[in-house]
């Protein structure tokens, strides 16, 4: 090992130097993806800034559409969704962008774009008028195709083990942006009179066990009978229910502090409500890389193959034994209820 390769860049490093630092350790790349990451940083701190702001200007509330999925759209979620594809766009390394805020695939036009960038611009948008931490998701792929034309579906229907890297930005009592490239997951603190993340949070671990479970328990009646069991579990040891209602922020709580996500299929979602491609896999990408477990309660998240760009999946996400367990309840729930009684 050489000395390089055994410093661990310190507390308080900048995230830009942190990317040029990293990409040291591959001989052969060619900066196209720390050029991307750097992007999605840039776009992070102007939607930060809309997201300040937005007590105070007229961006709260309503758009008065809908998005494809029928929910209606948040303002900053069309300004986030805005500005992220503009940033990506600009930079040149992305061929086509998929958004959980847009129908189709969208063409950048930088058809040598060798990157595939899958988004969620705005993550729990229901939380923006009240002033509650919100987030975005982003995962990022090799393109598939040949170089020199538009991206194409079969770019964006990649398992989430093809990812090459995936992060989020949370922006909670303070803006943090976490990432990983496949190698460990690192967490950048932003500064705002500086207007630069810092290394704040190096090499993040998830306990294999914790005692915080976060889940929507309003939906409980019409949980699977495996999930409903587990919930009675936590109850009775007297685990912590904490849900904020933004993905990101109840994940990034339970990643530093061990705990499980919980967001089951019911009769009326029976596919659940979190998007694969924009939610469900970068987290997953993350959470293994942190030592922990996603799984949607009969496979490992990032070995599902996508057929659609929209597709839902369960999930379940946190410290190893905790998924374990629900996947174990799950299991043997599902085996009896299809037994048939002689
Ligand atoms: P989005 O704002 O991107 O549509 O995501 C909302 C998601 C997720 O952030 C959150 O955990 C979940 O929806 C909350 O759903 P419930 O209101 O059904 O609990
Ligand atoms: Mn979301
Ligand atoms: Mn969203």
């Amino acid at each position: 090992m050489t000395i390089k390769e055994n410093l661990a860049l310190p507390v308080g490093t900048t995230l830009d130097r942190f990317i040029m630092r990293k990409q040291e350790d591959f001989p052969f790349a060619t900066g196209e993806l720390s050029q991307l990451l750097r992007d999605i940083a840039l776009a992070a701190k102007i939607v930060n800034r809309a997201i300040n702001h937005a007590g105070l200007t007229d961006i709260g509330g309503a758009y008065g559409k809908q998005n494809v999925q029928g929910e209606d759209q948040q303002k900053l979620d069309v300004v986030a969704n805005i500005r992220f594809i503009r940033a990506l766009r600009n930079g040149g390394e992305v061929c086509a962008i998929i958004s959980e805020e847009e129908e189709e695939i969208i063409q950048t036009g930088n058809q040598k774009g060798r990157y595939i960038v899958a988004i969620d611009p705005l993550d729990g948008s229901s939380n923006i008028d009240v002033n509650v931490s919100i987030g975005t998701i982003f995962s990022i792929y090799r393109r598939v195709s040949e170089m020199g034309g538009d991206g194409t579906l079969a770019d964006c229907f990649q398992k989430g083990t093809e990812q090459v890297a995936a992060g989020y930005i949370i922006y909670g009592s303070s803006t943090m942006l976490v990432y990983t490239t496949g190698n460990g997951v690192n967490g950048f603190t932003y500064e705002t009179s500086l207007g630069e993340f810092f290394l704040s949070h190096p090499n993040i671990t998830i306990p294999a066990k914790g005692e915080i479970y976060s889940v929507n328990e309003g939906g409980y009646n019409h949980f699977p009978e495996g999930v409903k069991k587990y919930v009675e579990l936590c109850r009775v040891r007297n685990y912590s229910a904490r849900y904020i209602g933004s993905l990101v922020a109840d994940f990034h709580r339970n990643l530093l502090k061990g705990g499980i996500y919980l967001y089951p299929n019911t009769q009326k979602s029976p596919l659940g409500k979190l998007r694969l491609l924009y939610e469900c896999n970068a987290l997953a990408f993350l959470v293994e890389q942190a030592g922990g477990k996603a799984s949607d309660g009969m496979r490992r998240i990032l070995d599902i193959e996508p057929f659609e760009l929209h597709q839902r999946c369960p999930f379940y996400i946190g410290s190893t034994e905790m998924v374990e367990e629900v996947e174990s309840l799950l299991v043997a729930r599902e085996v009896r209820e299809r037994t048939p009684v002689a």
